[in-house]
């Protein structure tokens, strides 16, 4: 009897984990999780984002306004980290994929990828979602482009 609970409770407990994770138990469909090499491009939906060479003034306008509403209270544009780090220099530390994932899927970011538990560790405050739309979140990134010192067009 007791043999039979103790297995109860692993049976249990394996279903408790595996309810954090819709596609267990079905390898062939996520072969290295865990073992996936990182490409710095984060965790999310986004993949790949076009750059424009020089900026788009418009977008670095709205991605500023932006950033002053809803980003400034916890990051400067200079290398000064309050809550989070300062700006100066994220575009040449991470990949425009990672900043855009950072910033429309931060709560995976922060449990999943690399980089983003470094900075927690470091800053020890998660950063809560802000829930930009992903064309928000480009205009932004256009901006930090912009305050990283690129050409802006008609500049
Ligand atoms: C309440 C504070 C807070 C707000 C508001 C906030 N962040 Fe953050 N952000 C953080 C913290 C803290 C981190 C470091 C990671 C962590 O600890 O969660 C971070 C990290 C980041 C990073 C990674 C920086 C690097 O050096 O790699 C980016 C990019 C970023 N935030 C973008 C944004 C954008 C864009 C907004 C506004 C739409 C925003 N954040 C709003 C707190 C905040």
């Amino acid at each position: 009897m007791k043999k039979y609970s103790f297995f109860l409770l692993l049976t249990l407990f394996a279903l408790a984990c595996g309810g954090e994770k819709p596609e267990s138990g079905d390898k062939p469909a996520r072969p290295n999780r865990g073992v996936v090499v990182d490409d710095g491009k984060g965790v999310g939906e986004i993949t790949s984002v076009e750059l424009n060479n020089p900026l788009n003034a418009e977008m670095v306008a709205h991605g500023k306004e932006i950033s002053e509403l809803k980003c400034a209270a916890c990051h400067r544009l200079t290398a000064q980290r309050v809550v989070g780090p300062g700006w100066a220099g994220v575009t040449t530390r991470r990949k425009p994929e990672w900043i855009m994932n950072m910033v429309t899927n931060v709560e995976v970011m922060l449990d999943e990828d690399p980089a983003a538990q470094a900075l927690l560790k470091e800053c020890l405050t998660r950063m809560p979602n802000q829930n930009l739309t992903l064309d928000d979140a480009r205009d932004v990134l256009e901006f930090m482009y912009a305050n990283d010192g690129q050409p802006v067009a008609g500049n």
